[in-house]
């Protein structure tokens, strides 16, 4: 059900496909899925897999192509979290909010991660590297608290491994202070630095 998306729909080089390729691409999964019934969900997954995001022109793309009202395809898109409408980051990070990861040290979690990579609950980085969610159970609650990182799970996370997690996925170092290293931290001190380094299996 997921496309990979490469950076340009020819060749290998790294040029930023156009808005009239992506469409291109996205005329292919129409193609694959008109007629059948219940086509709009796994088109819009695959759209969104394409642009990276679901913007209005591929909405509106969507709408007409599959001859359905726009507010029924906005609608659905608005219904499911999985869609957005905003770019995310190359990297989806959701930190479980569900009860069990909840009473067990979720929120100072989410703290820690909100403040090492300076953005909100449904933000992304300025680098386009990180984008951070949260989600409801994601099925290991006696291992709380739980995060994902795209598809991997990492089990007890501590705020103090926020760094260690970021620097798994991060191409460039990512610049992490939790509020334990704010504590130790004097105002004269350069904040820490993670290196990135290889993703752990
Ligand atoms: S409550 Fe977090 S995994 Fe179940």
């Amino acid at each position: 059900m997921s496309e990979e998306v490469k950076p340009c729909a020819c060749c290998d080089c790294d040029e930023e496909p156009t808005e009239e390729e992506l469409l291109e691409r996205l005329d292919a999964v129409i193609a694959e899925y008109r007629g059948k019934p219940g086509a709009l969900i796994p088109v819009l997954q695959l759209a969104q897999g394409i642009f990276g995001y679901l913007p209005e022109v591929a909405l509106k793309h969507i709408a007409r192509e599959l001859r359905k009202p726009y507010s029924e395809v906005a609608g659905v898109v608005g219904f499911y979290s999985f869609f957005t409408t905003v770019p995310r980051g190359k990297h989806l990070i959701r930190i479980c909010m569900g009860t069990a990861c909840y009473v067990r040290g979720g929120v100072q979690v989410l703290d820690a991660f909100k403040k090492g990579l300076g953005i909100d609950i449904g933000g992304t980085t300025e680098d386009r590297q990180f984008s951070l969610e949260i989600g409801r159970c994601f099925g290991a609650c006696g291992l709380a608290p739980v995060i994902m990182v795209d598809d991997d799970v990492h089990h007890r996370v501590k705020p103090k491994r926020v760094g260690e997690i970021l620097a798994q996925y991060a191409e460039e170092p990512v610049l992490v202070e939790t509020s334990e290293r704010s504590e130790r931290r004097s105002a004269d001190q350069p904040a820490e630095q993670f290196a990135g380094s290889q993703r752990s299996a």
